[in-house]
């Protein structure tokens, strides 16, 4: 039997056709609309939580990312870092040495935020309260101190009270855990957003979180919601992605973004050149993935009629 020769192409064969042109093509789409995109930011301070007690998630780079591309929206934003790994000061080039003054002084001595946040050299709208290496101390600390679960929110209220300029963005860096710093994010933000890997395993340890968030709000934040969860490093080409982004979608309907964030080499390049990826290749596949969420999230908020103060 004559056997179909595979090297042969069909005739109706093109390069605009292949996978990879269609793909270039999408993403010049892409950013022609984006380019433009309007937004208008309401001049109200939103506290988001990036949390998943799930290690390697994207947090950190949905964090810095998100914030960059939020900042470069015109919006003013400032990242807790409150992760004693320090990833996002590192991703956003600001000095975190042991001798830096950090969030663990706010959290432990009371200082006030405005004395340790430091402007990224990525943007002048992009301000970052780092984490040091002392914050891995912090957790137990904590434990002894009064209002323990409060601190960072008296600290982020002083701070806003403070301030001449506007905040429209506060965005914490939570690390994997649900301990007293985690649980303080929670006290301090309005909105939980989770970062959710589109691999097996995805949902596990999510109604965990979600009964965690569930006391929160009994008992320390009634304001806190989860507005936002979104996909990470989505490879299209599995169809393992496929069916996790789907089963979450139909979970949280309402919840997850349009915007899935890819897979992609330079989203993980980035940090090491403590850069986001905004910066580092601002056209790339990530780049414009995150910019997308970034337009995504401030118009849901112009949408709804009453947010969280
Ligand atoms: N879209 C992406 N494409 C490629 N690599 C990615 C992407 N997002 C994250 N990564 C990589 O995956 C790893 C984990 O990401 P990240 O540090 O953001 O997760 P995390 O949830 O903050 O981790 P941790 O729980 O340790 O704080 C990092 O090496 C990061 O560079
Ligand atoms: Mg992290």
């Amino acid at each position: 039997m004559k056997q179909p020769d595979e090297t042969e192409a069909p005739a109706s064969f093109s390069f605009d056709d292949s996978p990879i042109a269609r793909e270039l093509a999408d993403l010049s789409a892409r950013r022609k609309a984006l380019e433009h995109a309007t937004v208008q930011l309401t001049g109200r301070t939103r506290v988001l939580t990036i949390s998943n007690q799930k290690g390697g998630v994207g947090k950190t780079t949905t964090t810095v990312n998100l914030a960059a591309a939020l900042a470069d929206r015109g919006a003013r934003v400032l990242v807790i870092d409150l992760d004693p790994q320090g990833n996002a000061s590192t991703a956003l080039g600001v000095p975190h040495t042991a001798e830096t003054p950090s969030v663990y002084d706010v959290l432990i001595d009371e200082f006030p935020l405005a004395d340790i946040v430091q402007v990224s050299p990525e943007s002048p709208n992009l301000l970052c309260a780092p984490s040091t290496i002392h914050l891995a101390g912090a957790e137990i600390e904590l434990v002894s101190q009064v209002a323990r679960e409060h601190r960072l929110r008296t600290a982020v209220e002083d701070y806003l009270e403070g301030l001449e300029e506007r905040i429209d963005f506060i965005l914490i860096d939570c690390p994997p855990s649900l301990g007293l710093l985690t649980i303080n994010a929670f006290t301090a933000a309005g909105e939980l957003l989770i970062p959710i890997q589109c691999e097996y395993y995805a949902l596990e340890g999510l109604s965990q979180l979600l009964g965690t968030v569930r006391m929160i709000q009994k008992h320390l934040n009634p304001q806190l919601h989860l507005s936002t969860i979104i996909l990470t490093m989505y490879d299209g080409r599995t169809r393992l992605a496929q069916q996790v982004a789907d089963e979450v979608r139909a979970h949280f309907p309402q919840e997850v973004l349009e915007t899935v964030i890819p897979r992609s080499v330079r989203v993980s390049e980035a940090p090491s050149f403590g850069q986001t990826v905004i910066a580092y290749d601002g056209q790339s596949a990530g780049a414009i993935a995150y910019r997308e969420a970034a337009v995504e999230i401030i118009r849901r908020d112009s949408a709804t009629k009453e947010g969280n103060a």
